[in-house]
């Protein structure tokens, strides 16, 4: 086991702590928390959801996270390097860790360029048209909605997913302290802003306690033991995914982390800052859906975001505004997050092939243009293509997701709990302050409850569709 505690001081470094904060919520804030997080709350029970996935936020989230900014801050190198200088053995964890964010960023590009196309609309004053209008009939009969119309046509998603990526990579190009860190600070208080004030305005129409008491009061009638199962696999796979866990994210963040600010306290600023959005997106999706379009509405799944909501916009006073405010918030919130599976991409190749920061991020663009337009492409030429019976968006997604993030933790939690032991990251944590708090809790999660976690995870989409 190498103990590397040197730092490159050429690789740039967040400035503040609060910087470093913003700029990892930057990344757990996403797509995750406004369009996933509430269809899943709504679908698993409203109020049990919400109590299952806390409990799991401030447990195995916490360990998950505080334990890869440690191996980050600890190495102070990019993903690949950082396995490799934990332990030799576990080198392949870190190409693994690579690949992910790789994977994952051109299609998280492809759907922010949809977000960017629904800004544009609404800022313009279309989005009362496209909520109406039909596109044509479709084989059952049925309308044809905007976005259906839009996806299965190349062009414009292909131009707002470049415009989505060259925008997105300006951050990446200025460095961590001159871009990222200057771009969260701005970004991320004017999103919980945004997100506060929707949220309010939204509790104040008519008929939205309804909604309000299915979002947070838990229906006993539907509580069963299958349902707890269900709901316990769908939290725990929520979790992972709206904090940034195991897509090397948090390691790369925390490899620019200052060595005298707090590991554990940030952690819990982060999970805080993530859990809250979350909460206040389905606070403004829920009700407002529960009155504009009903309840079965709620269990729409991806439609929510792109048909549902502009129908309920439509129909709600100053819903033009209040829609043109959402997806501004919601294209702020997805580009602070494709900017972290950027940026841990760019470190990969910066430190392996000695490339400048610029140069390496020009390959990073390229890639992610030429990758995330398979995607584009198959949702519209190519949409006869099928990878395992799914889309090739779809594809990416659950290979990441499902099968290549659990088998990451899982493995990190052994590296950690059984090979290197829990002290290789208790001594990184009493770097910035005198005590590591949880770690009586750190240890059980890390070598018992994680991994069983993570095994639950991974069979579960085998066994039944969640
Ligand atoms: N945590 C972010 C979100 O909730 O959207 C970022 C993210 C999660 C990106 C999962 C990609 C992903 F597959």
């Amino acid at each position: 086991m190498e103990n590397s505690n040197e730092k490159d001081a050429s690789r740039g470094s967040f400035g503040s702590k609060i910087g470093f904060i913003l700029a990892a919520a930057g990344s757990a804030v996403g797509l995750g928390n406004i369009w996933r997080f509430p269809y899943l709350a709504a679908k698993y029970g409203g109020g049990l959801f919400l109590l299952v996935y806390l409990i799991f936020a401030i447990t195995f989230g916490f360990t998950l996270m505080l334990t890869e900014i440690a191996i980050g801050r600890r190495t102070g190198k990019s993903v690949i390097g950082a396995y490799k200088t934990v332990d030799k053995r576990f080198a392949p964890l870190g190409w693994l860790a690579a690949a992910i964010p790789a994977l994952i960023l051109p299609y998280y590009c492809v759907i922010g360029g949809w977000v960017l196309k629904y800004m544009t609309i609404f800022i313009t004053g279309g989005g009362s048209e496209i909520a109406t209008k039909s596109y044509g009939t479709a084989s059952d009969g049925s309308d044809i909605s905007f976005f259906s119309d839009f996806i299965s046509h190349a062009g414009q998603p292909a131009i707002f997913f470049v415009i989505y990526v060259l925008v997105g990579s300006i951050a990446v190009l200025l460095g961590v302290e001159k871009g990222i860190e200057k771009v969260s600070k701005i970004l991320m208080p004017v999103l919980l802003v945004l997100i506060v004030g929707i949220g309010i305005y939204t509790l104040t129409l008519d008929g939205s306690g309804e909604g309000l008491k299915y979002y947070v009061v838990p229906d006993k009638d539907s509580i069963t033991p299958s349902m707890l199962l269900k709901t316990i696999a769908a939290a725990v796979g929520q979790l992972f995914y709206s904090m940034s866990i195991a897509m090397g994210i948090m390691v790369t963040y925390g490899s620019y982390m200052r060595k005298e600010d707090s590991i554990e306290g940030s952690v819990r600023q982060i999970e805080v800052f993530d859990t809250a959005v979350a909460f206040l997106a389905g606070l403004i999706i829920v009700p407002a859906v529960f009155v504009f379009s009903g309840k079965d509405k709620l269990n729409a799944g991806p439609g929510l975001m792109f048909i549902t909501l502009p129908k309920v916009f439509d129909s709600m006073p100053a819903g033009q505004f209040i829609g043109a405010a959402f997806f501004i918030l919601v294209v702020l919130a997805a580009l602070t997050s494709s900017i972290s599976l950027m940026e841990t991409v760019t470190a990969v190749v910066i430190e392996k092939f000695k490339l400048s920061r610029v140069k390496s991020c020009v390959i990073v663009i390229i890639f992610t243009l030429i990758v995330g337009m398979l995607s584009v492409l198959g949702y519209s030429t190519w949409s006869d293509v099928e990878i395992f019976g799914m889309q090739i968006l779809d594809f990416f997604d659950f290979s990441t997701n499902n099968i290549m993030m659990p088998i990451l933790a899982f493995l990190t939690c052994i590296m950690i709990g059984y090979v290197v032991k829990t002290k290789y990251i208790e001594e990184e944590v009493i770097h910035g302050e005198k005590k590591f708090k949880s770690k009586g809790l750190y240890n059980v999660m890390i070598k018992v409850v994680c991994p069983i976690c993570m095994i639950i995870i991974l069979i579960t989409p085998f066994v039944t569709k969640i």
